[in-house]
């Protein structure tokens, strides 16, 4: 609104690019709004040049259950910026328990045995290997940090602070440009017990509400505040908590992670690309083969891998599904067992794979350009 010279401009508008971020990274996760909402404003925080300087882009803790999205939202960030999952530097903390295991990260110093064998995995062209001419932009997740050692705990606060490494050579990395992300699902037993409801044999079922997620909320920040340290915790910029995912939550991913099977057979250049689809049926016995609320998604992967996956491997395998089949997978009640009929054949040249972007944004890289997917919705609808 004008009056005079002067304009109410308005904070809430979003840029073009962003817009599209975000349209893409709600299409790869369900829920979790909060941490949709965080990456997207702070890419835009990016955009704009407004990140702080002599700092990274941003350092985020993400907590919550175990299989809820935490590793997911940083992968959907670089498969929907760069085109590929692998844009993102993982660091297993796990991996790195005992301190002499660092230099695995850094490399060693020179005299040091290994000096010239080790590759550090945190180098400046590590870092630096997915940008792209319009984004100059790096992911680095720490996964589980509950778990790092004393070592790499003081080079984890290091760069959270100065944005800085010394590697073992002397070489300088600057993590400037990076989003720094940290996960961890320390507080996962209290959890248990609230979205369990007990710690009995058959605990009373709870409802999975927003009472759950504020008590989700305040466990998961108790325990970080608990574990970590002050000078830790003062150097985090958000803190998400991520929620225990909902039935109708578990149904969408259900269809994403579908979708993502129909591109593994597409995709796999010795197969024999057919199409496949679920009835509803069998979706409604996935889902309560898959719903566990104390693995979240991660139970539904396994239900699909082992009913829909390995059957179709199966059928391929033997020549029983062939190029150009529509297979539709149904379950019957019955027998209790899922069933695999061909529907239609010869409908090859029709589905011939359409190579299309999938990053919403930037334009890729070499590598990424060489690892493109699949990306278009089941082409056949379940009778
Ligand atoms: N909110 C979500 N949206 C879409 N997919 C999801 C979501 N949550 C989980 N998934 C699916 O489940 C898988 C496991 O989730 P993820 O690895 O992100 O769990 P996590 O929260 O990091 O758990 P953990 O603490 O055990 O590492 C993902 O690879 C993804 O396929
Ligand atoms: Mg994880």
């Amino acid at each position: 609104m004008r009056t005079g010279c002067q304009e109410v401009l308005d904070p809430s508008l979003r840029c073009d690019d962003v817009c599209q971020f975000e349209a893409a990274l709600r299409r790869k996760m369900v829920g979790q709004q909060a941490a949709v909402t965080c990456v997207v404003d702070l890419y835009q925080t990016f955009l704009a040049g407004l990140h702080p300087p002599g700092r990274p882009v941003a350092n985020l803790l993400l907590l919550g259950p175990t299989g809820s999205g935490k590793t997911r939202v940083v992968e959907a960030v670089a498969e929907t910026l760069f085109g590929d999952a692998r844009a993102v530097i993982k660091v297993d903390c796990a991996e790195f328990q005992h301190s002499h295991e660092i230099a695995k990260l850094i490399g060693s110093p020179p005299g040091y045995l290994g000096h010239r064998e080790t590759h550090p995995l945190l180098t400046q062209e590590a870092l630096s290997q997915w940008h792209t001419d319009r984004l100059r932009l790096s992911l680095l997740l720490f996964d589980e940090i509950e778990k790092a050692s004393d070592a790499l705990w003081q080079l984890l606060l290091g760069i959270l602070d100065k944005a800085t490494l010394t590697l073992g050579d002397n070489r300088r990395v600057d993590f400037s440009q990076t989003v720094i992300f940290m996960t961890s699902n320390l507080g996962a037993a209290e959890m248990d017990t609230l979205t369990l409801g007990g710690t009995g044999f058959t605990p009373p079922p709870v409802r999975i509400d927003e009472r759950l997620d504020a008590q989700v909320d305040r466990v998961a920040v108790a325990a970080a505040r608990h574990k970590f340290s002050p000078e830790f915790m003062n150097r985090i910029d958000r803190t998400v908590v991520f929620h225990t995912l909902r039935p109708e939550e578990l149904s969408a991913i259900l269809d994403i992670e579908l979708g993502l099977v129909q591109q593994r057979i597409l995709a796999s250049s010795g197969g024999h690309p057919f199409l496949f689809n679920c009835t509803r049926a069998a979706k409604g016995w996935l889902l309560e083969e898959g719903y566990n609320p104390r693995y979240g998604a991660r139970h539904l992967k396994r239900a699909i891998e082992r009913h829909v996956v390995i059957p179709l491997a199966k059928l391929i395998a033997t020549g029983q599904v062939r190029l150009g089949d529509i297979i539709r997978i149904d379950y019957t009640a019955e027998q209790g067992t899922m069933t695999f009929t061909r529907e239609a054949e010869g409908l090859a040249p029709m589905y011939r794979p359409n190579l299309t972007a999938n990053s919403a944004v930037a334009p890729r890289s070499g590598a990424a350009r060489a690892a493109r997917r699949y990306d278009f919705p089941l082409a056949v609808e379940p009778k």
